[in-house]
């Protein structure tokens, strides 16, 4: 049976770069098909922060790994992002993409797709450059602490939380992925907003040497952490992993995404 110390130590052999190759290219990232999960995520992302009420100060992106597809639209409506992680492996992953360095992961595809759904007739270049320049910090975060920033971040001060899965990814069983999204929860002011996409009914993930125990969820249990942590569901879609997207990496059987806003206003 894993628990939260024994999923921490299988991370430590988590590979970034198996990882990226497992999930952010065709089949899973291909927008030239309809079907394909990555244009479906970021189709979710879009379309809520079209509505026009999320935005603010300082947006926090918790368990960033080494991706940055997750923040293409609702980073434009905030003043700072911050993104996290666990491993320090990550975090250098994507502070190589934000240097630009050689070597680092190819986002481009998913910006000019973001800037194309957006419809705003920019270059996806510019967003790119934007993106880069907003993101003021790189820091450790721990979803099982009550403060999963530390020190970084006054409990109810962040305007807004990305996260996509991480809770899942890191939580032995319900419990504790009610816990870590009480914890993540925390961060935020009342009123803010939180953008979430995880795995449903999956069991374990690979990324290289590492094989990751997921906690196996249902829409039910996602509506039921967000409830009873305090949150209103403005939306919630899911996507059912279509037999070309299962390829080997991990038993995955559908995806979620939600919209929901912390209740209670400053
Ligand atoms: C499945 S990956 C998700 C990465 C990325 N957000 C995405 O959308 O692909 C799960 C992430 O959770 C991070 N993680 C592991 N343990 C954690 C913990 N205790 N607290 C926060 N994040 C953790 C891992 O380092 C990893 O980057």
């Amino acid at each position: 049976m894993s628990t939260i110390q024994s999923i921490a130590e299988n991370y430590q052999s988590f590979n970034p770069r198996a990882y990226l190759q497992n999930n952010y290219v065709p089949p899973r990232a291909d927008f030239s098909n309809k079907d394909s999960v990555v244009p479906w995520k970021l189709q979710c992302l879009a379309d809520a922060c079209a509505k026009g009420e999320i935005g603010g100060q300082t947006l926090v992106d918790i368990g960033s790994g080494p991706t940055v597809y997750q923040l293409l639209s609702a980073f434009e409506l905030f003043k700072e992002v911050v993104l996290t992680d666990y491993l320090e492996v990550n975090r250098k992953e994507l502070k190589k993409w934000l240097q630009d360095e050689p070597g680092s992961f190819d986002w481009s595809a998913y910006v000019n797709h973001v800037c194309s759904i957006e419809g705003k007739g920019e270059s996806w270049q510019e967003k790119q450059t934007r993106l880069r320049e907003r993101v003021t910090r790189v820091v450790p975060v721990d979803i099982h602490q009550a403060r999963p920033l530390g020190d970084a971040f006054a409990p109810g001060s962040v305007d807004g939380l990305v996260s996509s899965f991480c809770l899942e990814a890191c939580s032995p069983n319900y419990e504790a992925f009610e816990k870590a999204l009480q914890n993540v929860t925390g961060l935020l002011k009342p009123g803010g907003h939180l953008l979430m996409i995880g795995a449903l009914e999956e069991s374990y993930y690979l990324a290289g040497e590492a094989r990751l125990t997921v906690v196996c969820l249902t829409e039910e249990m996602v509506r039921k952490a967000l409830r009873h942590v305090g949150y209103k569901i403005r939306d919630f879609r899911t996507y059912s992993m279509p037999p070309s997207m299962r390829i080997g990496v991990d038993d995955v059987k559908g995806i979620f995404f939600t919209w929901a806003q912390k209740q209670g206003h400053n």
